[in-house]
């Protein structure tokens, strides 16, 4: 029997970072102190990604849902992402990774909404990684606002159109999706844009996520056949015959 076809390296990771509370819970701290841990975590995986060569990162920060938890948790996570934000532009800038801030701003403040502008801005000419950070995103809203925003436009909604409204445009759709935490679900990330991708989910949780961890994720991800709705055999022909075999794949930048 002939050996499947196998995955190169994923170009696009994303990834539901879940996990810190239970983190610092089972070291009786408070969450924050996980989530904390969390942002460390994230910057060891950007340098972990950049290293691998990954074209893009996209990670799951505050979900639309997220603003349901205590007052004093929520503030906790926007206070750290906006200091995380002005302190770590200048290490991704010299790592030439490309920043971007996916979700809805508007429920944000002008001071925050203007540091993801700034942070953009500033890593705008990067040609390295496109890291997408998604903060106060959810997936129905993504999928809302791009229906609107093609409505609009007065053009019919179909796939492509849709597709070039929706906050991911700029990057294609995820190869490798990877949740920590043990959970086996979405929650509301990616919904459209995972149509494709392949799901890993690990028991480690989100502080704990390392390199090991990373390419562990990475070997699973090519050892996967990746048929997009043709069969075992069609994708060995197209292999042999050095053709293209993602017949689905829209075309998109990066
Ligand atoms: C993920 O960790 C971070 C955010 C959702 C902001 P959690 O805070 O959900 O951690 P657990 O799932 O409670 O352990
Ligand atoms: C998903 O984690 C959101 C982020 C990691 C930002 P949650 O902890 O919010 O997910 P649920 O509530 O367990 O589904
Ligand atoms: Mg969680």
């Amino acid at each position: 029997m002939a050996s499947p076809v196998l995955s190169n390296m994923p170009h696009h990771v994303a990834i539901v970072m879940d996990g810190n509370g239970r983190w610092a819970g089972k070291r009786f701290l408070p969450r924050i102190a996980g989530h904390k841990q969390g942002v460390t975590a994230l910057r060891h995986c950007v340098k972990a990604c950049v290293k691998r060569g990954i074209g893009v990162l996209t990670v799951f920060a505050f979900s639309s849902e997220n603003w349901n938890r205590p007052h004093e948790e929520v503030s906790g996570l926007i206070d750290l992402l906006a200091r995380a934000v002005t302190s770590e532009v200048a290490e991704l800038k010299q790592n030439g990774v490309r920043l971007h801030f996916i979700g809805d701003r508007l429920r944000l403040s002008a001071a925050m909404q203007t540091a993801f502008s700034n942070a953009e801005d500033t890593t705008a000419s990067n040609t390295g990684l496109v890291l997408n950070i998604c903060f106060n995103y959810g997936g129905r809203w993504d999928i809302a606002q791009a229906a609107q925003k093609v409505a609009d436009s007065g053009q019919p909604i179909t796939e492509l159109a849709l597709d070039r409204a929706l906050a991911l445009a700029h990057v294609p759709d995820p190869d490798l999706l990877i949740r920590t935490g043990g959970e086996l679900r979405i929650s509301n990330f990616l919904l459209w844009q995972s149509a494709y991708a392949e799901l890993h989910f690990t028991d480690k949780l989100w502080p704990e996520f390392d390199d090991a961890a990373l390419d562990e994720a990475i070997a699973v991800f090519r050892s996967r056949e990746r048929r997009f709705g043709q069969t075992s055999a069609q994708l060995m022909a197209h292999e042999s015959a050095q053709v293209p075999s993602q017949p689905q794949q829209t075309s998109k930048a990066v």
